[in-house]
């Protein structure tokens, strides 16, 4: 530890830095005693020392800083009052505590008069205070305390945990860690406006007194506690890199990065590979639950080690929402990437629950207005069919701009940051079958070629039937029998990878997070985290199993009605042939063997010998 008491002369320098290493037991240190021989016999001779003067004096103390960081640490009493004194001053230093030492002119300048055998000229001082220019960052001691009163102040200072990123995520998430309790430092990086974000955020939010802000990387760092914890809520990707490549100089071992963005899984195991190498901890960790869980409870998913997360774990768990038992939806995932992967399938289920209620709506409208289509949903979300995703989808039906419905004012091409289109790539790696993710992201892509989708409709040769009466009942069981399809495939591939990847999940416990603040929060997931208790695979859960068996035919009466009417609807169909495909004991895979074996020689294994053997046949 480094602490540097800056300020004019006779602000108490020397006081209270005796007094922080009596109560440090760090070796104090008084800059005064480093000066070279020529400036000593100036300043003996009275005259005012000037910049070139003081160059080789701060260069010097540059260097015994760095030594006393290599070894115990140190405290300083330096006045260093302009800012390129103190650049020099930390050129070779890692982490620096600055602590200025502010007061007023007439207390520092009664102070002095006080001080026996002291005499200080009214110009003297006063050109102290011209040549100041008070730091933007470290500690400001008002001096008028007590010398107990400051000390007890500096060694409190260091906050709990730091945030890197004042995005709509990231100051949320701080405002909620500091609405507990925690004492929290904030910094922003953005080109060109780092102080903006950061001021803007501290004015908005100036009712909280336990937040710091920082626009110096360094600085907040330092602001920290030993070992240190802090919150990376940055773009995902390169950024993260980015970020990574500037802080961990500055970190010490033992100190722990979390990571809460959407981070690809296998960034975060490269990640955690290379800090681990410099005793850095590296927590990828998945946060759902948008703008309003991030600031009141969100479903938090950590991965990395368990003794790492035991560090943060009472930050995590306090700002995350409460299941229905009041245990925090938060829990420790799995080993390096695991965290960050379950987050990208949540996403996953995510797209499937939502192109699923957007194909209930393309199917409702052709019999029912916006207000029907309200009523139909809220009185889906009163049953067991009930989510947040529900909730929302019916509130949006009725929410207008003056006469007009927004719905119908925002254009149809939907959007995505690639958790989707991850999710389908991690489960074409694994080798697993999560179709209804797969058409969630196709339909997603079909959407963005509106011009194209427009021009081609006005070009339509066939003839559109007449539409023929949708039955609620039906949609209702098929939407049903889909969302259960869906949370099949999606639990199914995280298994797929726990076992590519050497991962030991609970699924009861990961579904149990997802039963609030997330995206996909429902009744169904409450169901799940007892399902899970007695099985792995859902599919064959007695209760499943005949919630499956009870709503197919719907599922395929909703299929029919849907391509009669011309109504694209990927997800229920996907949903469905995934039914068909695995409740089908023998298909016809057999002939894709014969294909394959017929123009490449890729053998087959036959039914009436030994599955384990392969055959290859001259087909010609
Ligand atoms: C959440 C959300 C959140 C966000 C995703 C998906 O769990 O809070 O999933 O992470 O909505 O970024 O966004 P896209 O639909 O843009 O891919």
């Amino acid at each position: 530890m480094i602490y540097i008491i800056m300020g004019v002369s006779g602000s108490g320098k020397t006081t209270i830095g005796k007094a922080l290493a009596k109560a440090t037991r760090l070796p104090f240190y008084d800059a005064d005693d480093f000066h070279p021989t020529t400036n000593i016999e100036k300043m003996s001779n009275g005259q005012p020392l000037n910049d070139n003067d003081r160059q080789p004096w701060l260069i010097r103390l540059a260097t015994e800083l760095y030594n006393w960081e290599q070894t115990e640490g140190a405290i300083l009493a330096c006045s260093a009052l302009k800012e390129n004194y103190r650049q020099i001053l930390r050129s070779k230093v890692k982490n620096i505590t600055w602590i200025y030492l502010s007061g007023s002119f007439d207390l520092i300048y009664n102070r002095i008069q006080q001080r026996k055998g002291h005499y200080m000229k009214k110009e003297m001082l006063q050109s102290q205070f011209d040549a100041l220019e008070v730091p933007d960052y470290g500690l400001k001691i008002n001096i008028s305390k007590s010398v107990g009163k400051i000390i007890h102040n500096i060694l409190e200072s260091k906050s709990d945990f730091g945030v890197i990123g004042l995005g709509v995520m990231g100051s949320n998430l701080s405002l909620n860690i500091a609405d507990k309790g925690f004492k929290l430092s904030v910094y922003n990086r953005s080109e060109g406006n780092e102080k903006e974000v950061v001021s803007q955020f501290l004015s908005k939010n100036s009712n909280y007194k336990n937040i710091q802000g920082f626009t110096h990387l360094a600085t907040f760092v330092e602001s920290l506690q030993t070992p240190r914890r802090l919150l990376l809520m940055v773009k995902a990707g390169e950024v993260i890199d980015l970020v990574l490549k500037q802080l961990t100089p500055l970190l010490s071992p033992n100190d722990i990065i979390v990571d809460g963005g959407n981070s690809h899984y296998l960034d975060t195991k490269r990640r955690a590979e290379q800090l681990a190498k410099i005793n850095i901890n590296f927590i990828g960790t998945g946060i759902s639950g948008g703008e309003k869980g991030a600031r009141f409870g969100a479903s938090i998913m950590p991965g990395g080690t368990p003794e790492s997360y035991q560090k943060v774990a009472d930050i995590l768990e306090s700002i995350a929402a409460k299941d229905k038992n009041g245990q925090p939806c938060c829990a420790f995932i799995g080993k390096d990437g695991a965290g960050h992967f379950i987050k990208m399938i949540h996403n996953g289920i995510e797209y499937a629950e939502m192109q699923l209620l957007a194909e209930c709506y393309a199917l409702l409208k052709l019999n029912y207005s916006y207000d029907e289509i309200y009523a139909i949903f809220k009185s889906w979300d009163e049953t067991d069919l009930s989510s947040f995703l529900l909730e929302i989808t019916a509130n949006i039906f009725q929410k207008k701009e003056g006469h007009q419905y927004l719905l119908d004012l925002i254009l149809d091409k939907a959007g995505n940051k690639g958790t989707g289109s991850w999710s389908s790539q991690a489960a074409m790696q694994v080798g697993f079958p999560a179709t209804m993710i797969n058409d969630a992201v196709y339909a997603r892509y079909i959407s963005s070629f509106k011009e194209q989708r427009q021009f081609l409709e006005n070009q339509l040769i066939i003839n559109k039937k007449p539409y023929s009466k949708i039955d609620i009942l039906s949609l209702k069981k098929a939407y049903q029998f889909a969302r259960i399809i869906n949370h099949i495939q999606g639990f199914a591939l995280i298994q797929q990878a726990a076992d590519e990847y050497d991962w030991n999940l609970n699924f009861s416990e990961i579904s149990r997070i997802w039963t609030n603040g997330c995206i996909i929060s429902s009744a169904l997931m409450e169901q799940l985290v007892d399902y899970f208790k007695t099985t792995s695979n859902l599919m064959e859960h007695p209760i499943i199993w005949k919630q499956l068996n009870e709503s197919a035919t719907s599922t395929q009466e909703i299929l029919t009605l849907g391509l009669q009417n011309q109504i694209a609807t990927p997800v229920f169909s996907s949903a469905y042939q995934y039914w068909l495909g695995m409740t089908t004991g023998t298909l016809s895979a057999n002939l894709i063997q014969a294909q394959r074996d017929y123009f490449g020689a890729h053998t087959y294994q036959r039914t009436d010998k030994d599955w384990s053997k392969s055959f290859h046949t001259k087909w010609d």
